[in-house]
């Protein structure tokens, strides 16, 4: 499928130019007839009902459990279904056995989902070890191995930053995990659907994912790669219908993983979409994906840079899909409104949940940053559109 097949069936690309796939991709044509298919035509609960459609619908989260699974190399009985990437982390913030005096390594650039559920664990006696990525957002290894010490519990990292699109190093940073023989959670919020994400080869523990981003499934979708052993050492805090095997009056019997953490009836036609998702993520081919987007990358940033009265952020041979910009003396979300207004480009403004990241780059005070971020949908006069627009914003708002 090349990018004019893919721009067919979102029929919205018609109206607009959509640059904001780091909040959430347009769900294509297909994926949204997987969903419509299973509400006229099965719409049963799953692993409940003897009947056929209750039977089939059970069948079809199945097979999308597989293909997920399969997506990143990972057994079917690894993938705990979640409505998105900040539940899966929070399973597994709340869910490890945490002692007084533990100590968890996070880097300062994380999006909010992978900072605050471990900033809470203050509460419980366990101290938090920020690390500094450099200017450019980016974090060096060593100075992760630097921090980790006999308190050290877990070492936790995003592959791609939503906020700088910074690409961390996850193989190298599980390297230090395993020598040091500490969990490791990688949030792929912004890699997966873009890059391979092969989680054999991240040595991670735990891998966080969303639906709706780079893969195109349906929003309220998201999954956490975590590996039966693992599973089986962590509290479940959502307990009900579905996590248990057996129940007396006096106690309960867990189900094993995954179903012990997916509680009462599950978004099933988002998770029939996902599937279907993936289904056409394949179809186009994650290659292409990758090569589309490191081009487009370079492009995006370099039309931006060379724009007087333009700060673009990140180092451009280590961003991946997103570029973080402001234009000075003008307000982030001002540029958004605007840009949205004269020429229906749909950006990102403001902190983007990552308010540590915005002030380590030192956009606190401007209201954070403009940020475009792409996929394989996005075409060249797209990306030139935006930077013409910018560029006129500039001679008439800039200073
Ligand atoms: N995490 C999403 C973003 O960065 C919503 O925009």
């Amino acid at each position: 499928m090349d990018i004019e097949d893919v721009r067919q069936d979102i029929p919205m690309l018609k109206e607009l130019i959509y640059l904001d796939a780091a909040s959430t991709t347009p769900t294509p044509v297909p994926v949204i007839k997987a969903m419509s298919n299973y509400f006229y035509n099965y719409n049963a609960n799953i692993g409940r009902g003897a009947y056929s459609i209750a039977v089939k619908a059970t069948r079809k989260i199945n097979d999308a459990r597989s293909k997920v699974a399969r997506f990143i190399k990972a057994d079917t009985s690894d993938i705990i279904f979640t409505k998105n990437t900040t539940e899966a982390i929070n399973i597994v913030a709340q869910g490890i056995d945490f002692n007084k005096g533990d100590s968890v390594v996070v880097p300062n650039i994380e999006h909010h989902s992978n900072f605050i559920p471990w900033l809470n664990l203050k509460k419980r006696g366990v101290e938090i070890n920020v690390v500094k990525a450099d200017p450019q957002g980016i974090i060096d290894p060593s100075t992760i191995e630097d921090a980790v010490d006999e308190t050290t519990r877990l070492i936790t990292v995003t592959q791609v930053s939503n906020a700088l699109g910074s690409q961390q190093d996850v193989e190298e940073i599980g390297k230090i995990a395993q020598e040091q023989d500490v969990l490791y959670l990688i949030d792929a919020a912004q890699s997966i659907g873009h890059m391979e994400v092969n989680v054999n080869k991240m040595k991670a523990h735990f891998v966080a994912f969303p639906g709706h981003k780079g893969t195109m499934g349906p929003v309220g979708t998201g999954f956490l790669y975590c590996c039966q052993e693992q599973a089986s050492e962590l509290d479940v805090s959502l307990l009900g219908g579905g996590t248990v095997y057996d129940v007396s009056e006096s106690d309960f019997e867990l189900e094993d993983s995954p179903y012990r953490f997916e509680g009462g009836t599950p978004n099933i036609a988002g998770f029939i979409g996902l599937g279907a998702s993936i289904d056409y993520i394949n179809q186009i081919g994650l290659k292409r994906i990758e090569n589309h987007g490191l081009k487009y990358t370079e492009i995006l940033y370099d039309s931006l840079a060379e724009i007087e009265q333009v700060t673009v952020y990140g180092d451009p041979q280590n961003i991946y899909g997103i570029v973080s910009f402001n234009i000075n003396n003008m307000n982030p979300h001002d540029v958004a409104k605007i840009l949205d207004e004269v020429k229906g480009i749909c950006v990102r403004s403001g902190y983007h949940c990552a308010i540590p990241a915005m002030r380590h780059i030192g956009a606190y005070q401007k209201g954070g940053t403009i940020r475009a971020s792409l996929h394989y949908y996005n075409t060249l006069e797209e990306i030139q559109e935006l930077a013409d627009t910018v560029g006129e914003l500039t001679k008439t708002w800039g200073a």
